[in-house]
């Protein structure tokens, strides 16, 4: 059974004076909760004694080191005391030009030093109302993806570029289709144990008001949240949401 995982991307989001909105998510449920904060709080967020939470980051450089001003190794985000790390997100792939192989090369990194891999992949909307979604997710996992992927290193958030912060949601007919599509890709290349404990987060405009149905939803194990992530209130009814569906699923 794979545990249901309510994760969190504050994005370029979260100053110190946030750090109480993390205290404040509910405690006790049978979910696990990821935050991935901005880089600049990881250190103290893991260090926080109020937060139970696991923290990641929200991307990292293939390099272990080196002359890459700004940039932020795998090696550094685990040293920081993440234990997860978000890469391939849309936003750094519009932001930044990232390509499959780059990305590929990020998820190698952040293996090496025993970081789990979020890996975001999702369809532009010219490319879904092309109808190119599923060739769109077969060509990034296909290119993204190291050899040697596992229910322990990998998480995969299918996110719609289209769906991520303007409050459009595909229907859950289209999320259980291209989950059920993304668990049979893992399938065809690692074969079905892998694939059926590897977890599939659904992200893009995922709220309390909407939670209940996304989590209903076959082959949905989580979420990726943006900007319902950023405020206790919100992430924590998306949480109790999760929680609820994974009681339902155990009885
Ligand atoms: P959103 O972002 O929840 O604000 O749509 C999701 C994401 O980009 O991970």
């Amino acid at each position: 059974m794979r545990r249901k995982l309510a994760a969190g991307n504050w994005k370029m989001n979260g100053l110190s004076t946030d750090m109480g909105e993390v205290a404040a998510l509910p405690t006790g449920l049978g979910v696990d909760v990821l935050i991935c904060p901005p880089a600049t709080l990881i250190d103290r967020m893991v260090r926080d004694p109020d937060t139970f939470v696991q923290v990641g980051g929200q991307d990292c450089h293939p390099n272990p080191n080196g002359a890459h001003t700004g940039d932020i190794s795998a090696q550094m985000v685990a040293d920081a005391g993440a234990s997860h790390v978000i890469l391939g997100h849309s936003e750094r792939r519009q932001d930044h030009g990232e390509t499959d192989a780059l990305v590929r090369s990020k998820i190698e990194a952040a293996w090496s030093v025993s970081l789990v891999a979020v890996l975001c992949i999702g369809e532009t909307e010219a490319q879904y109302q092309a109808g190119e979604t599923l060739d769109v997710l077969r060509t990034q996992l296909a290119g993204s993806l190291p050899d040697g992927a596992a229910p322990g290193n990998l998480v995969i958030a299918y996110e719609p570029v289209w769906a991520i912060g303007t409050g459009l949601v595909p229907t859950m007919a289209e999320i259980e289709s291209v989950h059920g599509f993304i668990r049979a890709e893992l399938a065809t290349r690692f074969g079905t144990d892998t694939a059926d404990g590897i977890r599939l987060l659904y992200g893009g405009s995922v709220k309390p008001s909407n939670a209940d149905e996304i989590f209903a939803v076959p082959d949905v194990d989580g979420a990726l949240v943006g900007g319902a992530s950023l405020k206790a209130a919100d992430f924590g009814a998306i949480m109790m949401a999760l929680d609820a569906a994974a009681k339902a699923i155990s009885v």
